[in-house]
């Protein structure tokens, strides 16, 4: 299929895509800058096998768009952008990244990136020696994100579970958690410390068995999460585990997790909305990570953790009740929450 950059920008409503090609290390990438109409955009840097140039472009398409959604509903003075490098055989890798860290210091400060995908900490360090407007792993940086997203995470299931039942009730509840890595072991941490009862999965079976031994939670097999009749399901591994098939085996109330895109589809969620199944959107409530390393950026602090699992609650409480309001699904009301913000802020701004 033909990708036309230009209309595509144009009915996205993009600044700037830039192509980027090191002649030294051989990397190839795409720099989209989706909207830094009130401040700059942040966006990760994923590394992925990308079948062709236009799958890679169109993915920082939309991965840049998302970002934007994901920055005005955590009401945050920025907007979206992303960073794609294609997996290519021969790319020298540190040369790479340093040449991308160049890249990103020669937009000055227009756009800060981060960890995704494919892009992990030994990275940002060789990013970190070329530029400053990068998220550092280390204790120079804002501090833990998967903390940060787990706060959120949590928060959000409170906020799903008062709008339901008018309390949290920790000690009445079952979750199952898919997914016990950065964010879902501190996600089942919290939730057993509150009392409530956790199940959880890996399929890292180490890591799945130490998880569990440590947090006394039960374990189940990867694949049969979707099966058990729960309260709430956290989705903290990969996203689009909603799907044609899923959808009709699920059996719990409400769906928080961390994983981006949970939704395989939109409409999805409007599956989700028929079957009385609440949905929190992961735009709002993966928004932890995010929330902190801008905070760190454009405000020079550090923000308590408790500081962001309230502010995503809230933004959580917010979509849900506008939701309820209007019979919608939150999925859809998310997505059209964050274009009216987008809308109105470039409105404002000119
Ligand atoms: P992670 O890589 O530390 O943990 C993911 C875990 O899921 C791994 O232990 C892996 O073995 C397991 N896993 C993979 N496929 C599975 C499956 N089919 N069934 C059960 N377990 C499976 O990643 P992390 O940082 O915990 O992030 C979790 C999700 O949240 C990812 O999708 C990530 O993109 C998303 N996210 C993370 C943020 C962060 O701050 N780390 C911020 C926003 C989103």
């Amino acid at each position: 299929m033909e990708i036309h950059v230009l209309d595509a920008m144009a009915r996205e409503g993009f600044e700037q895509v830039i192509a980027l090609h090191d002649r030294d290390s051989g990397l190839r990438a795409f720099l989209g800058l989706h909207d830094t109409s009130v401040g700059p955009a942040f966006g990760g840097i994923r590394r992925w096998h990308y079948r062709d140039e236009r799958e890679a472009l169109r993915d920082c398409l939309r991965l840049a768009a998302a970002m934007s959604h994901k920055t005005v509903l955590a009401d945050l003075p920025a907007g979206g952008g992303k960073l794609v490098a294609l997996e290519l055989p021969g790319v020298d890798w540190e040369k790479g990244y340093a040449y991308l860290g160049r890249e990103v210091e020669r937009l000055g400060g227009r756009f800060y990136t981060g960890p995704d995908v494919g892009t992990g900490e030994r990275e940002l360090a060789w990013i970190a020696g070329e530029t400053g407007f990068v998220t550092r792993p280390d204790a120079s940086g804002p501090g833990e994100l998967p903390e940060a997203t787990a706060a959120g995470v949590v928060a959000g299931m409170e906020a799903a579970l008062c709008l339901l039942d008018g309390k949290s009730d920790w000690s009445r509840r079952k979750v199952v958690v898919q997914g016990l890595g950065g964010v879902g072991e501190r996600v089942a941490r919290a939730l057993v410390h509150a009392g409530a009862q956790v199940l959880g999965s890996d399929i890292d079976g180490n890591r799945a068995e130490r998880v569990a031994e440590e947090l006394g939670i039960e374990l189940l097999d990867p694949s049969h999460e979707l099966d058990v009749e729960c309260d709430i399901f956290s989705p903290c591994a990969l996203g689009g585990i909603v799907h044609d098939l899923s959808l009709a085996r699920l059996r719990c109330r409400i769906i928080v997790g961390a994983a981006n895109n949970i939704l395989a589809r939109p409409e999805h969620g409007d599956r989700l909305h028929e079957r009385g199944i609440l949905f929190v959107p992961d735009v709002i409530v993966n928004a932890g990570a995010l929330i902190r390393g801008a905070i760190f950026h454009l405000e020079g602090r550090r923000e308590p953790v408790r500081l962001i699992g309230e502010r995503v609650g809230s933004a959580v409480h917010a979509v849900l009740e506008r939701a309820v309001q209007e019979g919608r699904p939150p999925a859809r009301v998310a997505t059209l929450e964050a274009e009216e913000r987008l809308t109105r802020r470039r409105r404002e701004k000119e």
